[in-house]
């Protein structure tokens, strides 16, 4: 089995490699292609990659490259992790809608869009570059905006399936808050990429008992202290959020806060910079612990069992991802891209009838899938009256002067990035 990284030179890859290193028996990897255009950090990333295989013993050979077209020859999967323009971007995204009163966030929001306008051009390039190097690879992607990326790949009819650690990541909590296994624990999962909520958590299986009520009422206090909201709020609400909707339940006080530190694209590029000089060190071996600290806890681990599923092998039957909706959330387009639970299998995902979804919750859901739309077509069309309607649509920005000056700043801050700009 021949896997592609495209971003492979990110530092988060050797949380990949771990993965791919433990979890060998899921997952055969005879060859993994690392592709980034960063040549001296793909060689420090690979390096360690090589001796992380190396000391787990783990056969696969471990390939680095620039040439994309090269690299992705003969794959069976192609995993997507790319970030255009790097931290340097993010950062952009993360403070410029601050100055406007607005949250500043890497997918959610303003800075969101920014983020999707200068990604989704570069990931359908590539795409097609996998389509016509190998039409059967599966792409599997982690580039954000995850569901606006998804929504764009697959309509341009590629096979890709957008994958997010938030469900895994719950998946693991609860379980250490149960006492139980991971495999046992199955969510309840409903919503778009970071805008989601666990309505049930099931034990055995999609149709085991739903032991959320009981998860709450005596793990209420640590849930919430997770998620930087109130207990209060989580019992009113009686499902789990994402720690994404704190965004909106909690905008102002987010804003408050934001504006106060240093940004998480600064914070990260520090990391970034001390992971780098580890991964020159010929002794390091492991992943190091500095790389808990980023936010792709088990990442690893999802992209293992969505690959194994897909590609016939072992892999869990049921998997959160990011996929169309085809009829599973009555009040959404079929097109619509989802993140709910779905039974994987080598034709792909197949999601899971979902129970009828709170008002609550699906009001902001098809606010935002509305949004998503028009994001899309932004970033597939250009124009400053797309970004506009994409920035008027969103719940958090709404009115036209606010919508008027986040896109004057979108635009002035990303015209490297926009061809139209
Ligand atoms: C979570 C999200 C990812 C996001 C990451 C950011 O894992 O699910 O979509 O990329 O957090 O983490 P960072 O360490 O870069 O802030
Ligand atoms: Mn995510």
């Amino acid at each position: 089995m021949k896997l592609t990284v495209v971003g492979g030179g990110s530092t988060y890859t050797p949380e990949l490699i771990d993965g791919f290193a433990r979890l060998r028996d899921t997952l055969p990897v005879e060859e993994l292609v690392l592709v980034d255009p960063a040549a001296e950090r793909l060689e420090l990333v690979g390096g360690l990659a090589r001796r992380i295989f190396a000391r787990q013993g783990h056969p696969g050979r471990i390939v680095t490259t620039h040439d994309l077209d090269a690299g992705v020859e003969g794959a069976d999967a192609v995993l997507l992790q790319l970030r255009v323009g790097g931290q340097a971007a993010r950062e952009m995204d993360e403070t410029w809608p601050l100055e406007c009163g607005c949250v500043g966030q890497e997918t959610t929001g303003a800075g969101g869009l920014a983020k999707a306008l200068r990604t989704v051009p570069v990931v359908l390039d590539i795409a097609e570059r996998v389509r016509r190097a190998n039409p059967d690879a599966w792409i599997i992607d982690f580039t954000n905006p995850v569901g606006i990326v998804t929504r764009a790949l697959l309509q341009a009819g590629h096979k890709a399936v957008g994958l997010c650690n938030v469900a895994i990541g719950f998946q693991r909590k609860f379980a250490a808050l149960l006492g139980v296994s991971p495999a046992d624990v199955h969510l309840d999962h409903v919503g778009l990429n970071h805008l989601t909520w666990e309505t049930g958590v099931r034990l055995g299986g999609p149709t085991g008992e739903d032991v959320l009520p009981r998860l709450l009422a005596e793990h209420g206090g640590a849930v919430a202290a997770d998620l930087r909201l109130p207990l209060s709020l989580v019992e009113r609400l009686g499902v789990v959020p994402s720690y994404y909707l704190r965004y909106f339940y909690a905008h102002d006080e987010v804003v408050r806060e934001l504006r106060t530190k240093p940004s998480r694209a600064a914070e990260v590029a520090e990391m970034e910079r001390r992971l780098l000089a580890m991964y020159g060190d010929p002794a390091l071996d492991e992943k190091p612990e500095l790389l808990a600290k980023r936010g792709g806890a088990y990442y690893s681990e999802a992209a293992v069992d969505l690959a194994a599923a897909l590609l016939g092998g072992g892999g869990s039957p049921y998997q959160v991802v990011n996929t169309h909706n085809r009829g599973t959330l009555p009040f959404l387009p079929d097109d619509a891209v989802i993140e709910v639970q779905a039974a994987i299998g080598a034709k792909g995902p197949a999601p899971l009838p979902v129970p009828s979804v709170d008002p609550l919750h699906a009001g902001l859901v098809a606010n935002v899938t509305a949004y998503e739309d028009l994001a899309l077509d932004a970033a597939l069309r250009g124009g400053r009256d797309r970004v506009f309607r994409a920035l008027l649509a969103h719940p958090l920005v709404g009115q036209y002067a606010l919508a008027d000056a986040l896109t004057d700043q979108l635009i002035a801050h990303n015209r490297e990035h926009l061809a139209w700009a």
